[in-house]
């Protein structure tokens, strides 16, 4: 029988890119379709924290073994920025645009562009949590590009890439993302349990 995980995400890009990587080995649950209606909030100041809390949130409300993941983009000119606050980077209510307007705004000027992307992933399993993490390094650049993919992939471009995650297909981003590195070492931990 196949394992099933929950989600614990209401990011739909983010389900996209996961489930395209899990492919159909193991049952991959959203929020919506576990019927579960809420925002889970990310206030603290880690990846790591962050995740537990939207893993264990919805393990103590479904008892299921389930998943979350929490990533920032952290750039190395403005000290780790905007980092576990990537979401909220122009403030609360604000979109990926008003971000990545932010970002640009900050780093005009700057010739240091290296950037990286990391992922924690908050595994619940019978009860217990276990966290895997992957990360992409990069640049980021003075112009959007490309219209694929969400957040600030339009400005970011993968080392050796040459194109932005924007640019890319979904295989494309996959070969370099944060969030598949992290998945494949979510994938082998499962596949050594024998769920
Ligand atoms: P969170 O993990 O949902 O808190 O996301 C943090 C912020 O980073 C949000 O603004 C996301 O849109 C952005 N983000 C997360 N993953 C990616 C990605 O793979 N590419 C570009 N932006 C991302």
């Amino acid at each position: 029988m196949k394992t099933t995980l929950i989600f614990a995400t209401n990011n739909q890009h983010k389900v996209e890119e996961i489930r395209y990587v899990i492919g159909e080995q193991f049952e991959i649950i959203t929020l919506q379709e576990a019927g579960i209606d809420i925002d889970i909030p990310e206030p603290h100041d880690t990846l790591e924290a962050n995740a537990t809390e939207k893993s264990q949130t919805i393990h103590l409300l479904t008892h299921q073994n389930c998943f979350s993941e929490d990533t920032g983009l952290e750039v190395e000119a403005l000290n780790g920025e905007p980092g576990v606050k990537s979401a909220r980077y122009a403030g609360d209510g604000r979109n990926f645009q008003d971000n990545i307007d932010k970002l640009l705004h900050n780093l005009q000027g700057i010739t240091n562009r290296n950037a990286r992307f990391r992922t924690v992933i908050s595994l619940v399993l019978e009860g217990k949590e276990y966290l895997f993490e992957g990360s992409c390094e990069g640049d980021i650049i003075t112009e959007q590009k490309g219209v694929q993919g969400f957040g600030y992939d339009p400005v970011f471009i993968p080392t050796g890439a040459g194109i932005s995650f924007a640019e890319m297909t979904m295989a494309q981003k996959t070969t370099y993302s944060h969030r598949q590195k992290a998945v494949m070492k979510l994938i082998h931990f499962l596949n050594q349990q024998n769920v």
